[in-house]
């Protein structure tokens, strides 16, 4: 199966997903990486595994739809079957959605349908919960909103900070991805 990979910033999520998938010899190839940000650490980390990188500059074109279109051929010439968001921090737009309809997935770092947006660890810890996690979902026109595929729990220690709870999360975030992938390819998901 040939996956692409959507992602803005760090690509933490891009190599753990990539590492796992040659330890475990998963039947996937991630045969592309879509970037916005022109300088985003995630198109070194692609490159440097020779993954085919595809940077969109939404402030180069009139609208979302048209950005979407020069995605949308891309995916076609790489032969793309399904999509993977890790830290994609647009909205994807209906020329995707229609394209992909049950193959794009996201990965959120909170129990949805709590603490959705930008800021979910954020928020859980300001929130006081003793409780959070991570979300993997199918991916519909609103934020966070569509339908759960998995969740795994991490618990907020007493002397946690944020960060500290971040780490706990990206922890989790980068066993749990790939577990999922995994699982999705084996049901014939994906
Ligand atoms: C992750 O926490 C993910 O859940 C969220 O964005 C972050 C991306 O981190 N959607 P990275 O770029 O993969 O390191």
């Amino acid at each position: 199966k040939r996956i692409a990979i959507f992602a803005s910033g760090t690509g933490t999520n891009f190599d753990a997903l990539h590492q796992a998938i040659a330890t475990r010899q998963l039947p996937v190839t991630v045969a592309l990486l879509v970037c916005d940000q022109p300088d985003a650490p995630v198109i070194q980390k692609a490159q440097a595994v020779n993954v085919p990188v595809l940077i969109v500059n939404f402030r180069d074109y009139q609208n979302k739809a048209a950005a979407e279109d020069i995605i949308l051929t891309a995916l076609q010439a790489h032969q793309i079957e399904a999509v993977l968001l890790a830290g994609y921090m647009r909205i994807i737009g209906p020329t995707l959605l229609n394209a992909y309809p049950h193959k794009i997935i996201n990965i959120h770092p909170a129990l949805l349908p709590h603490f959705p947006g930008r800021h979910g660890i954020e928020d859980a810890f300001a929130a006081g919960v003793s409780e959070t996690g991570v979300t993997i979902h199918y991916v519909d026109a609103g934020i966070d909103t569509g339908q759960i595929i998995e969740q795994r729990t991490v618990p907020v220690l007493p002397n946690d900070t944020v960060d500290t709870l971040a780490t706990r999360i990206h922890d989790c975030e980068h066993q749990f991805y790939p577990d999922v992938l995994q699982t999705l390819i084996t049901k014939g998901a994906i």
